[in-house]
């Protein structure tokens, strides 16, 4: 068998870290813990018909939670890719690949993302890396990544502290304001921003908030830290804690983002990981959340083991809603998190 090229073997080596390797942030969390959802003793709603659907895209979908942006490039990847989709349509939510960099440089690496067969009625949105537009990659090659595999749209990730831990990682942001403000119009599909877990900034927001996009992905911090994978994939023993724990707290950056987001709807990710931290999400302005880690594992053995994450989640999604009286999501986004009562010790 011929050695796997650099980026499909480092897209190996990030899911090998993820899956063994203590990933989260240490000291940081994403905020939802410090607020609760407005209870109701008497909310004057019926649990049954609770409900949790949406669009994203311009397709129905039966919750606002996405499967988050991983992998491809490798035959674990297809695997992962192949069982996210299949959960994806059985449950009804919306799915986002990995980077699609890998398949646009190794043409036979298109079957890893071409899961449109395996979930044909849901949102699928392709991914690739806002450093690659420096690098000579433009609308022609988004357009490659979204008609290759039938996606919906396309996110470009925002990752500089994460390139800036890869050991051959890009180094080079500059000038990229300029080219994502044009880059909606020029591409003609939905094109999404998002960051990858250390958290989209509310100046980068504003610098784009009347660009054009369909949502930006806040992507914050309290999940997964990426400074950390890269540093565990390099092996390297000494890295600067207060790197690899930097990022803008994912309730804090959604926030932040709301305030300057003008009419493009939020995705918040980075660190949910329940039904009840989606709650919180839309009741503080987003419009739909997404996950990656807590789907990973689970990816890797089934379908089915996907599936019993997603349908968990809505489950707990629809109790929070009952808990607080709001029978369908607009409701649940009209209500307000309070601040959480300080904990008995
Ligand atoms: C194994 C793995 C691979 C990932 N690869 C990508 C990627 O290719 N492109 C991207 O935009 N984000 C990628 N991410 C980042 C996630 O989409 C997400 O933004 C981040 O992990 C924070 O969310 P979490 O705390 O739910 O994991 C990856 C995450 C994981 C766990």
């Amino acid at each position: 068998m011929s050695a796997p090229d650099p980026t499909s073997a480092r897209k190996l080596a990030h899911v090998d870290v993820c899956l063994e390797r203590p990933v989260a942030y240490r000291t940081r969390t994403t905020g939802f813990e410090a607020v609760d959802l407005p209870y109701r003793a008497l909310p004057e709603t019926d649990l049954a018909s609770v409900s949790t659907r949406t669009t994203f895209l311009g397709r129905p979908v039966a919750a606002p939670i996405l499967i988050g942006a991983m992998t491809g490039g490798s035959r674990l990847g297809a695997t992962v890719n192949r069982n996210l989709a299949i959960a994806a349509q059985r449950t009804g939510v919306g799915m986002m690949l990995g980077s699609q960099r890998v398949m646009l440089e190794r043409p036979d690496a298109v079957s890893d993302f071409a899961v449109r067969r395996y979930a044909p009625d849901v949102p699928i949105v392709g991914n690739l890396g806002v450093a690659q537009l420096n690098l000579g990659y433009g609308p022609a090659e988004i357009l490659r990544a979204i008609e290759e595999v039938e996606a919906d749209g396309l996110a470009l990730h925002a990752n500089p502290l994460q390139e800036a831990m890869q050991a051959e990682g890009d180094g080079d942001f500059r000038g990229l304001i300029a080219t994502l403000r044009t880059l909606p119009q020029r591409v003609g599909r939905p094109l999404l921003l998002k960051e990858v877990g250390h958290g989209l900034d509310a100046g980068t927001v504003a610098a784009l908030g009347d660009a054009g996009y369909a949502a930006f992905d806040v992507a914050g911090a309290g999940g997964t830290s990426w400074a950390r994978v890269e540093a565990l994939v390099r092996g390297d023993d000494a890295a600067d804690e207060a790197l690899l724990e930097l990022g803008i707290p994912t309730a804090e950056a959604l926030r932040a983002a709301r305030e300057v987001a003008g009419a493009t709807p939020l995705i918040a990710s980075g660190g949910v990981r329940s039904g009840s931290d989606v709650a919180k999400a839309i009741a503080s302005g987003a419009s739909w959340c997404a996950a990656a880690m807590p789907l990973l594992r689970p990816a890797t053995e089934s379908p089915e083991a996907v599936e019993a994450v997603l349908h968990r989640w809505i489950g707990d999604l629809k109790i929070a809603m009952h808990a607080c009286g709001a029978p369908d999501l607009d409701a649940l986004a009209s209500l307000r998190p309070v601040p959480r009562a300080p904990e008995r010790r």
